[in-house]
């Protein structure tokens, strides 16, 4: 499968497909913070362009240094990577286990990562009739099989499900007695950051935390991510990735980026609220069930007879793009997930659905 077939957001290929220019279509797809990127962040790319004439910083200290005050932390628990999804390849080799097991439905690349430094790998179902929610028990007595890596994602992607802290601590344990490495991918964390368990699994040896900087800043086009863990697991990793695989305009972005309080609190009291109006609106459909979501997206069922692949070319034809989650581990024909956009997109995307599906 290639890889752009396994994802949403690549609305280059669709606008290709549609004759029409990125501009002119609404991506729902992929879970991009709707107000766009900082305006303080794009004029300190513009401002460092020049210094592109130099190799980046190679240990992006200025970034490092920036996310340690962010997170109260010490930069040596950080590695800064090319987009969290460079430090999801890195790791299976890190981790050199066999066996690993993957809370699903989940992000595609944990498995495809895995899979090319030839790990078996499991899923553990997670049932949307049940909301996602993790049946400890039944966790525990699978971990007795013998796993070298649990991968979980929090909160959940696509599922929405925020796992609280105590959850994540309770894991963490079973995880210490059966011997696994907890593999947690925060990439959508800033959303909700109460929740994050980066400060207790600083402690652990056998815990990364990943981090993505596109999601909530806005900058997928730059690839930025990053890992919190001990100091060991951290100077591991760092030696691992590609030097110089931070580009310089990653990183400052990256520092302007946590810099800008205000705009970050306006995403958050944005995204908050155009998902709760969504979030209602779509309830409202008979045809429609929308299940609890804390970050900048919703998953969606369709309870007739519609395929999200369906729903998925009928909203294409009016330029609107929507996430078809029929190929996660896990999930019916009949389930698809948006992102929480502008006012003004989501009021699109209602309408066209009100004609499609009612
Ligand atoms: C759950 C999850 N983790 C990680 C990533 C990778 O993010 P990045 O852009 O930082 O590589 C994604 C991207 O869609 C994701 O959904």
């Amino acid at each position: 499968m290639s890889h752009s077939s396994d994802h949403g957001g690549n609305i280059f290929d669709v606008a290709r497909q549609l004759c029409a220019a990125p501009s002119e279509i609404a991506d729902f797809s992929a879970s991009i913070n709707p107000l766009g990127l900082s305006p303080q962040v794009k004029s300190t790319i513009i401002e460092a362009l020049d210094s592109l004439i130099h190799y980046p910083d190679i240990n992006s200290s200025g970034l490092k240094q920036a996310l340690a005050d962010y997170h109260d932390l010490p930069p040596e628990n950080l590695v800064i990577a090319n987009g969290s999804t460079e430090l999801i390849y890195q790791l299976p080799a890190l981790l050199q286990g066999r066996h690993a097991l993957i809370i699903s439905p989940s992000f595609s690349e944990y498995l495809h990562a895995l899979k090319q430094h030839q790990w078996e790998v499991d899923h553990f179902l997670l049932s949307p009739a049940d909301n996602f929610q993790l049946d400890f028990k039944s966790l525990e007595q699978t971990l007795y099989k013998g796993y070298d890596a649990l991968y979980l994602c929090n909160p959940a992607n696509p599922g929405g499900t925020l796992y609280p802290r105590q959850v994540i601590e309770q894991i963490l344990s079973l995880c210490d007695v059966s011997g696994t490495f907890l593999v947690l991918d925060e990439a959508f964390m800033d959303f909700c950051e109460e929740a994050s368990a980066k400060h207790f699994i600083v402690g652990q040896s056998n815990c990364i935390v990943l981090r993505s900087m596109t999601k909530f800043f806005g900058i997928p086009g730059l690839r930025l991510g990053y890992s919190i863990s001990n100091n060991s697991l951290a100077e591991q990793l760092d030696t691992r990735c590609v030097p110089w695989s931070v580009n310089t305009l990653a990183q400052v972005a990256g520092v302007a980026a946590l810099n800008d309080t205000e705009h970050n609190r306006r995403t958050i009291e944005y995204v908050q609220r155009e998902r709760f109006f969504l979030s209602e609106k779509l309830s409202e459909f008979s045809q429609l069930e929308v299940y609890p979501a804390a970050a900048n997206f919703l998953l969606i069922e369709i309870t007739g007879k519609m395929t999200s692949s369906d729903l998925k070319n009928d909203l294409l034809k009016q330029r609107i793009m929507i996430r078809d989650c029929s190929n996660f581990k896990g999930l019916s024909r009949h389930f698809f997930r948006i992102a929480v956009r502008t006012t003004e997109e989501n009021r699109r995307l209602l309408a066209a659905l009100e004609n499609i599906v009612n």
